[in-house]
């Protein structure tokens, strides 16, 4: 049995508080188009009361994006609501996202609340943003530091109070798989309204785990996941869109869920929000770096040119990919020579291919990467 699990991205709201990002109303528009295309469920567009340029985006991409909810972030403050359903008010699907801490950690240092005041505060905040919208997300902020107990309280109230979707982040990125696993499946067993509202994981990657929580809080019933495009974010980033949606396409075997993605929009779109945030995307990054289906190793080569699957469980194709590679350096061997020369119009007898072949390798010890000039030069 498949189930469908929503893509809320907020590249353009959390990930666009990456230290030194900042995305012109133009550059948001042209990224909301390209995540719509993608098929993202739902694009969270900014924090309409934090700057005018947020209020503007969050508007801009209410009017001009169809097929697709537009979101805005609030605090749970009656002013932020009201100034976020304005923004939202010309969408076709809109939600308000309000929410506050629930970690004693932010009650006690942030927010000076007790948790008594700070679950009313909230409760208010959903009954509030009701007003405006059927669709309203709560988040209770570093659920991962949590107490347990409070946590299920809270959520049990803000369901009966009418939000319908739970946001459980992992705000410090402080959890591991496990963990969040057990996170999202608790809320779900205890929590006795749980069967109303949907859940949502949203993970920062501080300890490199955010795409692995995201996965367990799946696995744990969860039925949303909140990333951006490459994993661009606060700190060390969000959970990156593209690893969760290939994961779960990719080991469908294990997850039995499936998204709304058109993943062949994977790579223009990574390209397209690397090229206008600024933020290069390594090399080795799983699924849309450079390196994703680049082979160099002689033993490799070999493998992939024989059958593809023996070491790549992506086909290129499948995220907007033109093909595998097949990189010659020093540990190429020659299969991979033959290959690329074959690909440039070169088949040569043995004992001239031997030749190209000892050339190369002497070449090769002193580049980092031969390319085609380079295999020109080498066969005259
Ligand atoms: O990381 C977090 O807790 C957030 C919330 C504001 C949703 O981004
Ligand atoms: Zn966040």
């Amino acid at each position: 049995m498949t189930d469908r699990v929503l893509v809320f991205d907020t590249t353009l709201r959390d990930g666009e508080q990456s230290p030194g990002v900042r995305l012109s109303l133009d550059e948001k528009l042209e990224i909301g188009k390209q995540l719509t295309s993608l098929g993202v469920d739902i694009i969270e567009a900014g924090f309409p009361i934090s700057s005018p340029g947020d209020f503007a985006s969050v508007n801009l991409l209410a009017k001009e994006l169809r097929n697709v909810t537009i979101c805005g972030l609030t605090r749970a403050r009656e002013k932020d609501i009201e100034v976020a359903a304005e923004a939202l008010a010309p969408a076709e699907r809109r939600r308000i996202h309000t929410g506050l801490g629930v970690s004693d950690n932010h009650l006690m240092f942030k927010f000076k609340m007790s948790r008594e005041e700070a679950l009313a505060t909230g409760v208010k905040a959903v009954k509030f943003a009701r007003q405006f919208t059927d669709d309203v997300e709560y988040f209770m902020e570093d659920s991962g530091r949590a107490d347990l107990d409070y946590v299920y309280k809270v959520v049990e109230e803000v369901i009966r109070a009418g939000a319908t979707t739970i946001n459980v982040p992992d705000t410090t990125g402080y959890t591991y798989p496990n963990e969040y696993f057990h996170l999202i499946k608790g809320i779900i067993e205890n929590v006795p309204n749980s069967d109303q509202a949907v859940f949502s994981c949203h993970c920062h990657n501080d300890l490199g785990m955010a795409t692995a929580n995201t996965l367990a809080g799946v696995m744990g019933g969860a039925r949303q996941v909140e990333v951006t495009v490459n994993g661009i974010g606060e700190r060390a980033g969000n959970t990156a869109l593209e690893e969760v949606v290939m994961a779960l396409h990719i080991r469908q075997d294990k997850f039995g869920v499936d998204t709304r993605i058109d993943t062949t929009q994977l790579l223009p779109t990574s390209r397209m929000v690397s090229r206008l945030s600024g933020m290069v995307v390594q090399r080795n990054k799983a699924v849309v770096g450079a390196n994703a289906y680049a082979h160099s190793s002689g033993i490799h080569q070999d493998g992939v040119l024989k059958e593809r699957s023996t070491y790549e469980i992506i086909d290129p194709l499948l995220v907007g990919a033109e093909k595998s590679e097949i990189i010659l350096t020093a540990r190429s061997g020659r299969h991979g020579l033959k290959h690329r020369l074959a690909e440039i119009g070169f088949a040569f007898s043995e004992d001239r291919f031997e030749e190209i072949y000892s050339d190369f390798l002497k070449l090769a010890d002193t580049k980092k990467e031969v390319d085609e000039d380079d295999l020109r030069l080498l066969v005259g």
